[in-house]
């Protein structure tokens, strides 16, 4: 089912888990209570401001100790990739404007604002972690942009009628990248653009993403990940992606 972000925030699918992340959200930011939420600018994309972990490991540990067991709270950081491709996008206007963009792996939905930003005719941020979703939406509203989110696990398909998928930071762990890398190459094979951000952990196949360009990455602003000096927007070449 897709949701679209704009309406007012009691307003939408995910409203419990918004509320609870606007409650425990701050700007100007606290300094007091270190397991915040708090507004900031992500610092390779300044354009856009997420409500991002001042700690997200103590993030983590309070959502769970509320909510039970919980997947890690990938979407209150900005991951190195994704930061790649948001900042691309944004330099990159033409790669989005007018078309139908999904933003794959969404967690914040940073590249997915950023696609708005850069003039994209429709947005669609996918994540399959349900915080993620509700955090998108805040985002989004935050930043003064329209997408629609899906909460559906879309790595069987080809990616639909989308005509670029944008992926930041998808390939972190060998069991996910087995998933995102035959969705990547039906995609390509279909002739969607694909763009992938990614710092180099190991699973991107060589020979089969060519580097469109290579950043310095900047300090994480909650250190889930080991800092990596270099993030690279990549884009597929071969059809031997396909499964
Ligand atoms: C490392 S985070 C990257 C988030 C964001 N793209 C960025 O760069 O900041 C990866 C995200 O992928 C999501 N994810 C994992 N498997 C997924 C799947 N099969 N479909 C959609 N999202 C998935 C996770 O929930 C998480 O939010």
């Amino acid at each position: 089912m897709k949701t679209y972000s704009g309406a007012p925030y009691a307003a939408a699918t995910h409203s419990a888990l918004q509320r609870r992340l606007l409650r425990n959200a701050s700007f100007p930011p606290r300094t007091a209570q270190q397991d915040a939420l708090k507004m900031s600018a992500v610092p390779m994309v300044p354009e856009v401001h997420l409500f991002l972990a001042e700690d997200s490991v103590l993030l983590w540990a309070r959502l769970e100790t509320e909510d039970g067991p919980l997947s890690a709270p990938y979407w209150a950081t900005p991951w190195p990739g994704g930061q790649a491709l948001a900042r691309y996008v944004l330099d990159n206007p033409e790669l989005v404007a007018g078309r139908r963009v999904l933003d794959l792996a969404s967690g914040s939905g940073l590249v997915a604002i950023a696609a708005a930003l850069a003039g994209a005719a429709e947005v669609t941020a996918n994540d399959t972690d349900g915080y993620a979703i509700a955090a998108i939406q805040a985002n989004a509203n935050a930043n003064g942009v329209l997408i629609a989110t899906v909460a559906d696990d879309l790595t069987d398909g080809d990616g639909e009628d989308y005509e670029v998928i944008l992926a930041g930071d998808c390939l972190y762990t060998a069991e996910v990248a087995a998933k995102m890398l035959p969705f990547i190459g039906r995609a390509m094979q279909r002739g969607a653009t694909v763009l992938l951000g990614d710092p180099g952990r190991g699973y991107a196949p060589p020979g089969l993403l060519r580097t469109l360009t290579t950043y310095e990455s900047a300090p994480l602003v909650s250190g889930e990940d080991g800092q990596r000096d270099q993030t690279s927007v990549l884009t597929p070449v071969a059809v031997a992606l396909t499964s």
